[in-house]
């Protein structure tokens, strides 16, 4: 039996990049007022469809969508925001507070084609952010997802920024962009064609290169923004200036989904090949009431986990948590004994191993290498008649004998120094 296509395993072996990356991230969101939240990872198909958008790529062909034995219409949520806004709005977060910050990570499931980088089944680490409409949210948002990459030390990464306006000025832009687009159909693929009447903003991220060559010129949100976004995008510009985040104004990034007013942005590498944006987010100002809750600002991002991880694995080796100890137990009556120490000493955080095949004093020796033993103990059946043990530091190479009583305490003293 094999894994489905696009779903893979995490072995052990990358285990630990994982871990300190969720474990990096979760001190610096908390550090930023934000606190965890789990959402599940079914939900109606309807919440995606109208959040995301019905003309997107990943409502229209990448769901995991089926319907119960109800005949319910349920989908594997293929992103977290629609999810965590349909909490705030579900348990009516806005009227005791409506500013809220929020994270979490987990798997999310989208059919696209399976490659470097890009699985069915991945990973995010998402942040949401409710009832703030400043810019400086903006900033701090970036500039929070700059800072976890510093401390994991990243560096080549950059913020590609762009602001889509908001519904006040976005039906110029979407005027101008509908009139170049037109003089554009010969050239355009019969998706795009198809996007111009539904969502035509979308038409701006097609990856088909004749359609690329085309958009060259395609006018710019940018040109179009009203006074109150622009003065929106100047702030988060000289924010993220004067907090030393580098970015690139990048005025063709639309992000691939519908729900961004204002600010939009990713974060690039290029050491990833195709799949070269390992963070997006973006303002969705207008989402929490089109979901029914009040009109309340909201702003998040979310990280590609795989993707930064395939990142890390490109500057780190997978990290390995030596072992503190290993027990090299002969006979019977030292085996059982090794077994009481070997708990004991786990239960006071100290790696311990032993191994039960019987197997000689060469053979356990070897496995105590192969593990990356720090200290053997040895313990046969002469040290047992002496009531002492010897124990090795694998480094120095130097022995002491021990005796049995207070033995564990000794142990912890000396493996913990
Ligand atoms: P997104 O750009 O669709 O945004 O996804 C965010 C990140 O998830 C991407 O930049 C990428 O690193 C990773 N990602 C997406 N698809 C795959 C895949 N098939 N395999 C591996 N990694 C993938 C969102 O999902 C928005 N919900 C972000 C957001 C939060 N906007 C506001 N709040």
């Amino acid at each position: 039996m094999q894994t489905i296509r696009g779903f893979r395993d995490i072995l052990p072996e990358t285990i630990r990049l994982w871990q300190k990356v969720e474990k990096e991230a979760t001190q610096l969101f908390e550090a930023f007022g934000f606190s965890e939240i789990r959402i599940p990872i079914l939900e109606k198909t309807e919440l995606f469809a109208r959040s995301i958008g019905e003309a997107t790529d990943i409502v229209e062909k990448e769901m995991y969508t089926f319907e119960d034995r109800k005949g319910d219409k349920l989908t594997l949520r293929p992103e977290a925001t629609a999810s965590i806004v349909r909490s705030y709005v579900q348990h009516k977060m806005y009227a005791s507070d409506p500013v809220r910050k929020f994270f979490m990570t987990g798997p999310m499931f989208r059919r696209e084609r399976p490659q470097k980088g890009r699985y069915r089944q991945f990973y995010q680490i998402d942040a949401e952010v409710f009832g703030i409409d400043s810019p400086y949210i903006d900033s701090q948002l970036i500039f929070i997802l700059h800072e976890l990459f510093m401390r994991l030390g990243l560096t080549g990464l950059f913020a590609h920024i762009n602001s889509l306006g908001c519904p006040g000025c976005r039906p110029a832009y979407q005027k101008a962009l509908l009139e170049f687009l037109e003089s554009k159909k010969e050239t355009l693929c019969e998706n795009c064609l198809r996007r111009m009447d539904k969502n035509p903003l979308r038409i701006l991220d097609c990856k088909v290169i004749e359609c690329k060559g085309a958009l060259v010129d395609a006018p710019s949100t940018l040109d179009h923004l009203c006074p109150a976004c622009t003065d929106h995008f100047e702030t988060v510009k000289r924010t993220l200036e004067n907090q030393g985040v580098d970015f690139i104004v990048d005025k063709t990034l639309v992000r691939g989904l519908d729900y961004y007013t204002r600010t939009a942005w990713e974060i690039q590498t290029t050491t990833l090949g195709a799949q070269s944006a390992v963070a997006g987010g973006g303002r969705y100002d207008k989402l929490v009431a089109e979901l029914g809750g009040p009109p309340t600002p909201a702003i998040g991002f979310a990280i590609g986990f795989d993707r930064l991880v395939e990142v890390l694995e490109q500057i780190e080796a997978p990290l390995e948590k030596p072992l503190d100890l290993f027990i090299v137990s002969l006979g019977e009556t030292a085996v059982e004994k090794a077994y009481l120490w070997s708990c004991e000493l786990n239960r006071n955080n100290v790696r311990t191993e032993l191994d039960f095949r019987g197997k000689s004093m060469k053979a356990l020796m070897k496995r105590a290498d192969k593990l990356k033993a720090r200290y053997v103990l040895i313990s046969g059946e002469n040290e047992l008649a002496q009531n002492t043990v010897l124990l090795r530091n694998m480094a120095t190479t130097e022995q002491v004998s021990l005796k049995l009583d207070h033995l564990v305490l000794d142990l912890i003293r000396i493996i913990k120094k």
